[in-house]
């Protein structure tokens, strides 16, 4: 690649990396650096849709009282605000991208969701919301001129001088090399890191390499451990956790245990409409109870055309596995599902590092506090990426330093640790599903932060994709159970049984920086 110097780098390519590429493009030369090909990421698999107070009867004060409710006293207020604001300017522009909202009565269809007081999630192709966006932007991305994608390539360190964001380091995994890309704007877009989890609803790109990059540069990272498990994800034998929307419970879908019991009302009066980490906690306390390791969701009073023409992914997820699911029970259990805390940012993205972003679900804005309301996230990506853009506008000044010629050119190196990375991984994620999961306490956190540090010590040098994820992986897994250690209460997603309630002294956030 001839030129290694680009007006902003952009590192993913999940709706976060291509609509700020789609933007950015308008002010100068963009490059995305992505680990896999284009469209590996969450956010294709995003099925409820995405919240945008623009129905009869809501409004941006009422999306922010939801909003505020669900985060369980976390929540910034004046991201919240922002948010819920810019949200319907946000949708336009997805209209305008030509992102195919499915409609009803002539105008945009909207759904309710878990804790929201209102219909007001848009969605496409019933449940392929994500789908339908990535594949837009994608498109857009690829007709633009001013937008260099280089796919395969992994970001390996992001360059910082003085506080000041210069450049970053990638590994092209189809060459073995490492390459210097130099940028005054460099925008983190990474997604989360679900993948720490043994059972999670994530793919296998959410290894959470941003969080850690962003550490190791020495920006701020807070609330990690805040990881929202959702409570409904297919329990298949043999068959990796599927999601079934919370909008299926939204449309009417129920709960009901092993026993045919339906049990969300024995917990909390909203039932199976409650934020997501109280469903999630009566989900497995009535596994507990009733001895199984699933319960169900229920769909078969509701009218057959309606389960296949909103939810035909789901539909045709469960048929393909010999369910048909408007004549029988879905078997379900909570699953890792969205990474709350992350690098932490201003109304701006901006970083502590000069000319460091971060936005989606890297980024912690401030919006989701301890408990992510529904279908907030990717609208929280378009609100944050666009204020972005207008502030990063400023860097603009011509990039800085000459890239070095790859620092190892083709230089194959060999993992000589001895460490077997897939069992290191499984082990890891397990580690993380049992200690750190649904239901935490000092006994468990104390053991994993432990062999967790243990394990910290013995990494070498990575050599290869699947190295480099574990390595982050280690590190943000330690992030998480020392937050998860600190935090002596039980507050939105995060639960301790040795402190059960949630404290007042706790109403303040946990931020990690890196010393060195
Ligand atoms: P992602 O879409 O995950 O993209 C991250 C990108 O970064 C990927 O391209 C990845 O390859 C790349 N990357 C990562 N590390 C590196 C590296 N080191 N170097 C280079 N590239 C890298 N939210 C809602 O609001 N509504 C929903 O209905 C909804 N449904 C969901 C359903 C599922 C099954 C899941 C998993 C999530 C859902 N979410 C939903 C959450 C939402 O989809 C994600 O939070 C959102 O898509 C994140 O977008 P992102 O661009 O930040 O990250
Ligand atoms: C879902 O469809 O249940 C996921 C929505 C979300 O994670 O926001």
């Amino acid at each position: 690649m001839a030129n290694r110097k680009f007006d902003f780098i952009i590192i993913g390519s999940g709706i976060a990396g291509l609509y700020t590429a789609l933007l950015a493009k308008e002010a100068g030369s963009v490059l995305i650096v992505t680990k896999g090909s284009l469209d590996e990421c969450n956010t294709k698999y995003a099925q409820g849709g995405i919240a945008a107070p623009i129905g009869h009867g809501d409004s941006a004060e009422l999306h922010y009282q939801d909003t505020m409710a669900a985060g369980a006293g976390l929540c910034d207020p004046e991201a919240v605000r922002i948010l819920t604001e810019e949200a319907g300017d946000r949708i336009a522009d997805l209209i305008d991208l030509g992102v195919p909202f499915d409609t009803q009565f002539g105008t945009v269809a909207l759904t309710r969701e878990a804790a929201h007081t209102v219909p007001r999630i848009l969605h496409a192709g019933g449940d392929a919301t994500g789908e339908r966006i990535e594949v837009t932007l994608s498109r857009a991305v690829h007709e633009s001129r001013n937008i260099t994608i280089m796919e395969h390539c992994l970001a390996t360190e992001i360059m910082v001088q003085d506080n000041v964001a210069k450049g970053i380091v990638a590994f092209d995994s189809q060459t073995g090399s490492l390459i210097e890309f130099i940028s005054p704007s460099i925008i983190l877009a990474t997604g989360g890191a679900g993948r720490l989890f043994k059972l999670t609803t994530n793919p296998e790109i959410a290894t959470g390499d941003g969080i850690a990059l962003a550490y190791k540069a020495g920006a701020e990272i807070v609330d990690m451990e805040f990881i929202q498990f959702h409570p409904t994800a297919v329990r298949f034998p043999g068959i990796p956790p599927f999601l079934i929307s919370e909008a299926v419970r939204g449309e009417g879908g129920l709960l009901r245990d092993v026993e045919g019991h339906r049990f969300m009302p024995d917990y909390t009066p909203d039932a199976e409409l409650a934020p997501r980490d109280i469903v999630a906690r009566g989900t497995v306390a009535q596994m507990k109870k009733t001895g199984s390791d699933r319960v169900f969701i229920d769909v078969t009073h509701l009218v057959r055309k309606t389960i296949t023409t909103r939810f035909p992914t789901i539909y045709r997820f469960c048929q393909d596995h010999g369910l048909d699911i408007t004549k029988g029970l879905i078997p379900v259990a909570p699953a890792a599902h969205y990474t709350m805390g992350g690098v932490r940012t201003n109304a701006y993205g901006e970083t502590n590092i000069a000319g460091l972003f971060a936005c989606g679900e890297v980024a912690c804005t401030g919006v989701h506090g301890a408990n992510r309301l529904a279908s907030n996230s990717l609208m929280e990506v378009l609100v944050f990426s666009k204020r972005i853009i207008e502030r990063s506008k400023g860097n603009m000044k011509s990039p800085g330093s000459t890239p070095k010629d790859d620092i190892y050119s083709k230089l194959k190196k060999h993992n000589t640790t001895g460490i077997d990375i897939p069992l290191r991984l499984s082990r890891l994620q397990s580690l993380l599903w049992d200690d750190a999961g649904v239901v935490r306490s000092k006994e468990k956190l104390d053991e994993a932060s432990l062999t967790l540090a243990s394990w910290y010590e013995t990494l070498g040098t990575p050599t290869d994709r699947p190295y480099y994820e574990l390595c982050n992986m280690v590190l943000v897994g330690r992030l998480l159970i020392e937050a998860a250690l600190i935090r002596e209460e039980s507050r939105g997603a995060h639960f301790r049984t040795d402190f059960p309630e949630p404290s007042h002294e706790w109403e303040k956030h946990i931020v990690f920086r890196n010393k060195d």
